[in-house]
């Protein structure tokens, strides 16, 4: 009886699939492959070289993974998850795609977090509007667990995510439109942190196809300078703080001046900043409410 014909390794599927995925002109093809061939064989990826030859129907399967992120499909959907700082996110069609840059926001809500309970306030009340899977409120809940984290989106399939996303964390997740959200906690807030949609109308051709094409509609396009969201939630923001207490608010790149400008023009805030991303974008205003 002739032997079976050995199948290809792991390296060379990798090679393989990473070459596909570069002409199909994905940006990030050596990690894409291996993190979904990492979800086919559900080994961690760091393991991935330990692995014997795969089997046929486990290759068949990653065939089918890779067609789909050739066509740009996003990697998260593939893989039904995405991190975000120590918080792994239920995600796919219908919600947002939590990013890394939101992780600085996040991150820096949390150290505002800390601060406070350092100085006496033991149980600081903080609100994550437009929530979309949860992630901000998720990642501060995690890791400011004395906090009281209350979350607000509008959209239906968004808000199962969340619901998902935030079951056993003690987030108070509302649904609806946070132009008049949380009137109950009205001067009673400390941290307000958003992530809301600020993509202008008109720049939709700049918009990497897996963006405009699954991310949702009203995750991304806020009018025609982007910020008609962000005048709501500068509003909001307002109305739900304490005297003193400070908000974060993501941007665009190239929002860095107009945000800052419009928290500015208002003139019932201080201590106005913008923050810039690892990349040295700008990312994120924040602001006291005086
Ligand atoms: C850019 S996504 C950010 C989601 C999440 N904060 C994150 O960082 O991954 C913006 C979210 O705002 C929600 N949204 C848009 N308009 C809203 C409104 N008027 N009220 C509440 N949520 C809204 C969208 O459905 C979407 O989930």
């Amino acid at each position: 009886m002739r032997a079976r014909d050995p199948g290809p390794s792991i390296r060379t599927v990798l090679t393989d699939a990473t070459a596909r995925l570069a002409d199909a002109g994905v940006s990030s093809p050596v990690s894409d492959a291996q993190w979904l061939l990492a979800h086919v064989l559900q080994v961690p990826r760091s393991e991935l070289l330990l692995q014997g030859e795969p089997a046929a129907d486990a290759l068949t399967a990653y065939d089918r993974l890779l067609a789909r992120r050739c066509v740009r499909e996003p990697l998260q959907h593939l893989l039904g998850t995405a991190a975000f700082r120590h918080v792994e996110l239920d995600v796919g069609p219908g919600v947002f795609i939590p990013r890394p840059e939101t992780e600085l926001l996040a991150g820096w809500g949390i150290d505002r977090l800390g601060e406070l309970r350092a100085g006496g306030v033991m149980h600081p009340v903080v609100v994550d509007l437009c929530t979309g899977s949860g992630a901000i409120a998720a990642a501060v809940a995690d890791e400011a667990a004395y906090a009281q984290v209350h979350a607000v989106e509008l959209s239906e399939q968004a808000l199962a995510y969340a619901e998902r996303n935030l079951t056993g964390t003690g987030v108070d997740l509302r649904a609806g439109d946070v132009a008049d959200a949380f009137g109950d906690l009205d001067g009673t807030v400390h941290v307000v942190l958003a992530n809301p949609p600020y993509i202008p109308v008109g720049a939709y051709e700049s918009v990497a196809a897996e963006v405009r094409e699954h991310d949702p509609v009203m995750a991304l396009w806020s009018g025609t300078d982007g910020l008609d969201i962000v005048r709501v939630v500068e509003q909001v923001a307002h109305r739900l703080l304490l005297p003193g207490g400070v908000v974060g608010c993501e941007h665009a790149d190239a929002q860095g001046e107009t945000v800052p400008q419009l928290f500015a023009a208002t003139h019932r805030w201080t201590a106005i900043h913008d923050h810039r991303d690892l990349a040295d974008r700008p990312r994120f205003t924040t602001a006291h409410r005086c």
